[in-house]
């Protein structure tokens, strides 16, 4: 089954699988569901403009960084440190990052489980004839229930598992090679019935012509959060999946399409729900339920809707299935390797462990709304801490590890899978790692923080 490296390990078997696996783990809600909201919060184009910046000058290198730490290390994303760097304390990073996929997976399950739900909804034909207002209600209504939403989340939760658990090639590669083509077709659909909506062009506008006077230093956390969060950086997941990847394939390359995907796609999404939010005067800045909230309206509007409807959630449980798996993965290969679990046993620990926390999230959303950390509750706590903190952090942490400790030579080395590839960009990429990207995360992430305090705290800590 592998190609090189240890027998007892899974690996990808193609470089299609490759690419499909880590776009699959990068397109997910995070594109979907939470990029359109955030931008739409931050004031549109301008978090837009910041959050592409990111991306190519912080997430495109990190990503890069972590393929390569993972091919190298051909370990899980604690275990692959402690081979880079034997007798140091750069394994710590990979430890940070068992802590985030906790995190998110938490959250994450809930909002995959209302996309389940959606799906059911489209499929009995109870998400027509109705006005914007009562798709809002209809939202509103269902994530605040005590029970329905908590089901629809486990059940998200045991489908992840038992695809973990089947392993790297039956499991993760099979499903992220043919559903991700799907879904860039679906989203097109999309964009072109939203965009010719009546009113459409001033929510166009808004994503398109950036207006720096509603932006604050919380969307640039938000927008270098996300950027990490998209791309499935700074928590070991590409570490771990580019453990899986054979010594032939061009890293860079790999590195390059998936960001190009993802922002593609995120692109998309925003097109798509953007010009509709105007069409059907829904606040840009709803939150978590713009999704769920807009697109509704837009099925209803077009032929064929309740298909496409059907179709567009079922596809969006699936790009959060490819995500959910590889934040799994993280935790159980962590668990396989520096436990000696056997895969079964760790599947069943972390996905049981990680739904648990779940069902309190969900349950954040009604029953148990009350602030948990800086005046959020625990559904948002956890995205922000996730996104906006140990993401961040691993990331610094990343490219501290490769700009300072692990250097150009042999990086380049791999990068080049010993001299059969060119690798021109070795310049900027450590460029970026040793100072660029240290840098501006370290800045962000401090004055972020404070300003998310000021706002919560109503004072002023920061001089302006
Ligand atoms: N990138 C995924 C998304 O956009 C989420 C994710 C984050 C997956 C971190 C893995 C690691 O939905």
């Amino acid at each position: 089954m592998s190609h090189s490296g240890d027998q007892n390990r899974g690996s990808f078997s193609s470089k299609f699988g490759v690419i499909a696996a880590a776009a699959g783990s990068a397109v997910g809600l995070g594109n979907i569901w939470k990029f359109p909201y955030i931008t739409g919060e931050f004031g549109g184009g301008a978090f837009l403009f910041v959050y592409l910046g990111f991306i190519i000058a912080i997430g495109l290198p990190i990503m890069i960084s972590e393929l390569m730490i993972g091919r190298r290390g051909r370990q899980n994303a604690f275990g692959s440190f402690k081979v880079l760097a034997p007798n140091s304390k750069w394994r710590v990073t990979g430890l940070f990052g068992v802590v985030a996929a906790y995190l998110i997976l938490s959250f994450y399950g809930v909002v995959a489980g209302w996309s389940l739900h959606y799906a059911v909804e489209a499929l009995v034909g109870n998400l027509s004839d109705r006005t914007p207002q009562e798709f809002e209600v209809l939202f509103t209504s269902f994530i605040e229930k005590p029970v329905l939403p908590v089901l629809w989340q486990l059940l998200f939760m045991v489908i992840t598992s038992v695809i973990v658990l089947l392993g790297v090639q039956k499991g993760i590669e099979k499903y992220s090679k043919i559903l991700m083509p799907v879904l860039v077709i679906i989203l097109v659909v999309l964009v072109v019935r939203s965009i010719t909506l009546p009113g459409a062009g001033k929510g166009l506008e808004f994503l398109f012509k950036p207006d720096f006077s509603k932006f604050n230093m919380e969307g640039v956390l938000s927008a270098l959060g996300h950027a990490f969060f998209s791309l499935s950086l700074g928590m070991g997941t590409l570490i771990t999946y580019g453990s899986y990847i054979n010594k032939k394939n061009n890293l860079g390359k790999t590195a390059l399409q998936v960001t190009l995907a993802d922002t593609i796609i995120a692109l998309l999404a925003a097109m798509a729900i953007m010009p509709a939010v105007f069409a059907f005067d829904i606040a840009p800045g709803s939150g978590p339920g713009l999704v769920f909230m807009t697109l509704p309206n837009v099925f209803q509007q077009m032929p064929g809707g309740q298909f496409f409807s059907i179709l567009f959630f079922v596809l969006l449980s699936v790009a959060a299935l490819t995500s959910s798996i590889s934040i799994l993965e993280v935790i159980v290969a962590f668990f396989v390797e520096e436990f000696k679990l056997n895969r079964k046993v760790a599947t069943l620990l972390a996905g049981i462990t990680t739904a648990i926390v779940g069902v309190f999230c969900s349950l954040s959303m009604g029953i148990l709304n009350f602030p948990a950390f800086i005046g959020k509750n625990l559904f948002d706590t956890l995205d922000f801490l996730a996104s906006n903190v140990f993401l961040p952090l691993g990331g610094l942490l990343i490219a501290l590890f490769v700009g300072w400790y692990y250097g150009k030579k042999k990086t380049l080395q791999e990068l080049t899978s010993e001299g059969k590839y060119k690798v021109k960009f070795i310049n900027s990429l450590m460029w970026s790692l040793k100072y660029i990207a240290p840098l501006a995360i370290f800045v962000v992430l401090i004055y972020g923080i404070l300003e998310n305090l000021e706002t919560y705290l109503k004072v002023e800590i920061l001089p302006w």
